[in-house]
């Protein structure tokens, strides 16, 4: 997945510029920023569903500038997205949901995707909601069929955006944990989590793209950008975490100099 020099404004106002960054197969990437820096338009951007006013997007070898809807489709196929709204039907239960992105997007038959779902449901732990209408589940439990929906079609590609936001922190790891459980590692898949929370962002990927007013301001090893990066970042990246308990930052896998440095040991 590749961006290169993309621009794009909304009345005028510029909520990209010059943004670029590469993203190898087999690659995870946590897409980091404030709220409104601009990550969900470049999630956009990336799937095609929005143009950029300047600039050259790649998805799978697919230029998604130029592509027509059709070879857009044939690529989006390829790949799991799970939007910040949930974006469920709600006219349709658990179970109809989920087959629909099946039925769309994979050859499976009808047997495999019954076998699927009920996978699925077990492996987030919501069997009991496949005949349920999502008026009926809880915000944390429709995050949860949005992220399984996304996955429901073995993507080589999977995007999440916001996974966890507005969740409280079981639920949160449940999910983190069936998006690294789920997702399919091979060679040439690729996994993105758009966030604005440092924590999850660093609990997610080992690299990190930090956005903030619409530019790429860091990419790198957020153990690297915590300790050598501009201060800007350095103290983004911190005061979102020196308020942890020292237990969870050695859990978190934070670097000893960082701990030495914040927790006056
Ligand atoms: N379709 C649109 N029309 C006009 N402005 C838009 C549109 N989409 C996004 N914007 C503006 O672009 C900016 C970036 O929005 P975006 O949703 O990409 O940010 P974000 O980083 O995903 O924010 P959040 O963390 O709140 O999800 C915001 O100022 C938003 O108002
Ligand atoms: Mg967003």
């Amino acid at each position: 997945m590749t961006l290169e020099a993309v621009s794009k404004s909304y009345d005028k106002i510029p909520v990209l510029k010059n943004i670029s960054f590469h993203i190898k197969p087999g690659e995870r990437v946590s897409l980091l920023g404030p709220g409104g820096c601009g990550k969900s338009t470049v999630l956009k951007i990336l799937l095609g569903l929005t143009p950029p006013d300047q600039g050259a997007v790649q998805l799978m070898d697919r230029d998604m500038v130029a592509a027509s809807e059709r070879e857009k489709q044939e690529t989006l196929r390829k790949v799991g997205m799970a939007f910040q709204q949930g974006g469920l039907f709600d006219f349709m239960t658990v179970e109809e949901n989920l087959t629909f992105a099946m039925e769309h997007m994979t050859d499976m038959s009808v047997d495999e995707m019954s076998q699927k779902i009920e996978a699925l449901l077990k492996t987030v732990k919501l069997t009991r909601t496949r005949r349920m209408f999502p008026h009926e589940l809880s915000g944390g439990m429709k995050r949860r069929i949005g992220i399984a929906r996304a996955l429901a079609t073995d993507p080589v590609v999977s995007i999440f955006d916001e996974p966890t936001s507005g969740l409280d922190p079981v639920t949160s790891t449940i999910i983190l944990n069936m998006i690294h459980e789920l997702g399919t590692q091979t060679e040439t898949g690729a996994q993105l989590v758009a966030t604005s929370s440092v924590e999850i962002a660093i609990r997610f990927a080992e690299r990190l793209i930090l956005i903030n007013e619409g530019e790429v301001v860091a990419d790198g090893s957020w153990k690297d950008l915590i300790l050598n990066s501009t201060d800007w970042v350095k103290h983004f990246l911190s005061v979102r975490l020196i308020g942890i308990d020292i237990e969870y930052a050695r859990e978190l896998g934070l670097p000893d100099e960082f701990i030495r440095q914040h927790w006056k040991l």
